[in-house]
């Protein structure tokens, strides 16, 4: 009898906060909402109202569990706006997607409070600044999608601390600097684009060439040095592209391109190579 009675107040406990829990990512939304200042289709305006569940707004998913935010995704809504500190207060988030919007700004350092963060997509804005290096903290992240934006900056070598990123893709930027011989550390990759921002500088460090989950890499348009290693194709089986046309890169066509055996695309054109 005790024990049934544990259990009864067990449970209703829990059903409490789970009600209570339904709005403590409300203040966030909603100060997500008040940092967009155009929104043409109206798909917040009428949607996204204090007195509905925020788990019934477009573009949220809760957990079921938990009935926190999970997912936000706003992709191709034609918002303009920026992104408020508030957003570290999601803190279940797991999938944010803002992408092909017109979100500009810098990206708050509140980010790096989303612990459980794996997909982050912010391509084909005008975000400007710099790419947090706080971001490099997330020990989660799988996808991370800044290209087709105005960031300036370098690249954070911190990022090379994400032992989970499967993809980074930064192309079409205005970054600088050198490629961290960090990254070599990700030996999960297989996406690593650069491509377009003209001003990376310096010799692609040897551990990229490492890094043997890669499929794609896309260094195009930039300003990279050096020669590459002879060997290039000895640690890379699922090299599927490579792409470095328009850069400065010198010496010779390494000899072990037959050992990309999944290669479908090379470019070279437009560097020294001889
Ligand atoms: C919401 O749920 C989480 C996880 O179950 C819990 O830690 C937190 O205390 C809850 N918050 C409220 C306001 O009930
Ligand atoms: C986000 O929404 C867009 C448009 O509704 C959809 O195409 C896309 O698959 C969604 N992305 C995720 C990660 O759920
Ligand atoms: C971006 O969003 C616009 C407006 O919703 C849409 O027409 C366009 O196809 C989207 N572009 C991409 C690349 O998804
Ligand atoms: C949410 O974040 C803001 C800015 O980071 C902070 O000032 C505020 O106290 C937070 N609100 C809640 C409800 O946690
Ligand atoms: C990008 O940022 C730079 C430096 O802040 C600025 O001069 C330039 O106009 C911006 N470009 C775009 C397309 O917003
Ligand atoms: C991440 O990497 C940076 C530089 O590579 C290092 O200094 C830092 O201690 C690391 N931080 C974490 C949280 O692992
Ligand atoms: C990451 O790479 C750097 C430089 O390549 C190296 O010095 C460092 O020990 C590596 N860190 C980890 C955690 O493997
Ligand atoms: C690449 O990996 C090979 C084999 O594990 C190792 O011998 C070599 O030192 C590594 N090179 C770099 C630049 O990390």
């Amino acid at each position: 009898m005790p024990f049934v009675m544990y259990c009864i107040c067990a449970m209703s406990f829990l059903a409490i906060e789970a009600t209570t829990n339904i709005t403590t990512d409300q203040p966030s939304l909603l100060a997500l909402k008040a940092h967009i200042s155009n929104d043409p289709h109206s798909y917040l305006a009428n949607n996204w109202i204090a007195s509905t569940s925020v788990c019934n707004w477009v573009g949220i998913t809760c957990d079921s569990q938990n009935n926190r935010v999970v997912a936000l995704n706003l992709t191709s809504m034609s918002l303009t706006g920026t992104i408020p500190p508030h957003i570290g207060n999601l803190s279940f988030l797991v999938q944010l997607g803002l992408g092909n919007n017109s979100f500009h700004g810098s990206l708050p350092v509140e980010l790096v409070h989303l612990r459980r963060l794996e997909i982050l997509l912010l391509g084909l804005n005008s975000f400007q600044g710099d790419i947090p290096s706080g971001l490099g903290s997330l020990p989660k992240l799988q996808y991370l999608y800044l290209n087709f934006n105005n960031f300036t900056g370098s690249i954070p070598p911190s990022l090379g601390n994400i032992t989970t990123l499967r993809s980074l893709e930064f192309g079409n930027n205005n970054l600088q600097g050198i490629i961290p011989e960090e990254i070599g550390n990700l030996t999960n990759l297989e996406t690593f684009i650069l491509r377009g921002n003209q001003q990376i500088s310096g010799t692609i460090p040897p551990t990229i060439f490492n890094i043997s989950s890669l499929k794609m890499i896309n260094f195009a348009w930039n300003r990279l040095s050096g020669s590459l290693p002879d060997d290039l194709c000895q640690y890379l089986p699922v090299l599927q592209r490579l792409i470095l046309h328009r850069n400065q890169l010198e010496g010779s066509i390494p000899s072990s391109l037959w050992q990309c055996r999944e290669l479908l695309g090379i470019t070279l054109d437009d560097n020294k190579l001889t």
